[in-house]
């Protein structure tokens, strides 16, 4: 996982090796600090030499001085490795999410992914930052400072010997139950983003069902909880303080006793008692130190799990070895095709799946909910991959064409579809960039759009809202046909597309399909019969298998599901409309 995370230090390698040698640097000039205040007692007080006194202080002043230098040095470069190191972290983890499967998405929430390219890469910046400055100061600090007092006097480090001992020991007792409980509180942290994600996103519905109470208790009992979590942890840590001040005192105490004892017995001088009470500091407050970094290291270990998760996520799509670059035509071809989601119950959604479809044919797919209508189109654009059999367009395997190819030829309205803040050009022209206004409105016209478009004072350069919330549904689905079908693409998928838009229009749309583009195919899903009833042939799907195909009137004669979904709808009060709709 480290090595993993280490490779994307990238350009702030340098700036990452820099700041551990310049904290060293600074410790280590920090723990001469005791030493030469010795000197300026033993040297220049005690013997009452000026020049002495003033020596020993310019020197004091030198290396503090440049402590204090090498101190801002691995400031910066803390701070420009761990910012660099962030940076790079989200940009790699957001390529990655960009090259994401349908299935990989399904494995990870979009709640979950924000957290992870958000909390999750700050805490790890920071510990990083701490890491790479305390991990070295405290120890180099340490250990310094344990062979200054005993090259001062072994036996009175002695003392300090068993305040470390006893503070270790308390540390531990201490951390060690807190590290689970901030475990716990970072899970309750999780379920609590996801629950805000889910719920501001869907606000209209919460409101719309009278939630908004429920979801008020809903969010206190989850923030009380993590409240009560946060108060446990923390006054357990709380105890550092004073165990810490128990260890400096009682060693402060002890020296006292032993090194006044030893002073007057001539085996130290009182500049090296001095210094051994700076001393007792130093080691103290890097065992501290030490211990924080700890704590640190064990909150950012679960979120480095967590980016590195996202960084080592594969698209499950491998692309070919020999990307086909061309789609020959629009003919597509199902060939015992079963399908199972990998994230699902486990049991195939679609069984031994048999069709062919010819160039510039329309079809349409009619079926219960569930009955697997979307996850079959998914099959073509490859937005899944399937598990065995085979799906064929232009006479070859989708899997054998260079993705961008596929995609571009297969233009697909999805059931759930969004539009993106922007104008309604902008939105558009995601279908093609290069698009020129008369193309987008000739799209616009043929998915019914142009009415309602130009009844906006800004017209094609209205603002659309993040997620289209500003747009009717119905309006948002013609928009979405239109941005389909600026791709000019060989075969044209609408997965419940028209389901808002009312019966005349629906219509019209399908009528301009049939004139303007005759020879892309066309697969059109819906749950309405009369949406389908003019296509050259209809599938029908029944649970993941396909229950009968043909013409409405053949259906209508021989298939059983076709003529109940029939009848439910035009002797029911459905929508349904002989003509099909047309007027
Ligand atoms: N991303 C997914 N992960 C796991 N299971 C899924 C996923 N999408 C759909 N399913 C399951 O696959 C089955 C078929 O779903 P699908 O969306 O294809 O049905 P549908 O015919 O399009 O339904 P609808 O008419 O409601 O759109 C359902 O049982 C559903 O629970
Ligand atoms: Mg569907």
């Amino acid at each position: 996982m480290i090595k993993k995370l280490a490779s994307h230090l990238g350009e702030y390698k340098r700036a990452s090796i820099l700041t551990p040698i310049f904290s060293a640097l600074e410790a280590i000039m920090d723990v001469l600090l005791p030493l030469l205040m010795a000197f300026i007692i033993d040297e220049g007080i005690s013997k009452g030499d000026m020049g002495a006194i003033l020596r020993y202080g310019l020197l004091t002043f030198l290396v503090a001085t440049i402590a204090l230098l090498l101190g801002i040095l691995a400031g910066h470069f803390a701070a420009e490795a761990s910012s660099g190191f962030a940076g790079n972290l989200r940009e790699a983890m957001y390529a990655n999410i960009q090259n994401f499967s349908f299935s990989n998405i399904d494995k990870f929430s979009t709640a979950g992914l924000v957290t992870r390219m958000t909390t999750d890469v700050t805490n790890l910046q920071n510990a990083f930052q701490m890491i790479m400055r305390m991990c070295v100061r405290a120890p180099v600090h340490l250990i310094f400072a344990l062979i200054m007092a005993c090259i001062i006097n072994v036996h009175l480090t002695g003392i300090f010997v068993v305040a470390i001992i006893f503070l270790v020991a308390v540390l531990a007792g201490i951390m060690i139950p807190t590290f689970k409980i901030f475990d716990r509180v970072f899970k309750s942290y999780d379920a609590l983003n996801a629950s805000v994600q889910e719920n501001v996103t869907a606000i209209r519905v919460v409101k719309s069902f009278v939630r908004e109470t429920f979801e008020n208790e809903k969010y206190k009992k989850a923030c009380e909880h993590l409240y009560q979590q946060f108060v446990r942890a923390e006054s357990r840590l709380s105890f550092n303080n004073p165990a810490m001040l128990t260890a400096v005192y009682g060693c402060n105490l002890a020296l006292s006793w032993f090194g006044a004892h030893y002073v007057l017995n001539g085996v130290i001088t009182t500049g090296q008692l001095n210094a051994l009470f700076g001393y007792v500091m130093n080691i103290l407050m890097s065992l501290m130190m030490l211990s924080m970094a700890f704590v640190m290291l064990s909150m950012s270990a679960a979120s480095a799990k967590r980016i590195v998760e996202v960084l080592d996520e594969k698209t499950d799509l491998l692309p070919a070895e020999k990307p086909v670059e061309q789609v020959k035509d629009g003919g597509i071809e199902f060939n015992h095709v079963t399908f199972k989601y990998k994230h699902g119950t486990g049991r195939p959604v679609l069984n031994d799946i048999n069709f062919t479809i010819k160039p510039g044919e329309t079809i349409g797919i009619i079926g219960g909910t569930g009955s697997a209508k979307s996850s079959l189109v998914q099959l073509i654009p490859r937005l899944y991959d399937v598990d065995t059999g085979s799906v064929k367009l232009g006479g070859v395997d989708v899997r054998e064409y260079d993705m961008d190819v596929l995609r571009r030829e297969v233009s697909m309205v999805l059931q759930k579809n969004v539009l993106f803040s922007g104008t309604i050009l902008d939105n558009l022209r995601w279908g093609d960039e290069n698009a020129t206004e008369e193309e987008c409105m000739r799209a616009a016209k043929l998915a019914c759009a142009d009415e309602f478009i130009e009844r906006f004072p800004d017209k094609y350069n209205t603002w659309i809202e993040q997620g289209g919330s500003n747009v009717s549904g119905g309006q948002k689905q013609r928009l979405t046909i239109a941005r389909a079908l600026l791709r000019k693409p060989k075969v044209l998928i609408l997965d419940d597309s028209t389901s808002a838009v009312d019966t005349a229009t629906d219509a019209k749309i399908r009528r301009a399909f049939r004139e303007e583009i005759p020879n892309t195919t066309k697969i059109i899903i819906a749950q309405r019969v009369s949406s389908v009833q003019d296509a050259d042939r209809i599938l029908v799907l029944d649970e993941g298998r396909i229950d009968g195909i043909g013409t409405h009137e053949e259906l209508l004669a021989t298939n059983k599901i076709y003529q109940e979904v029939y009848h439910s709808q035009t002797q029911g009060g459905g929508d349904f409309d002989k003509q099909g709709g047309e007027q």
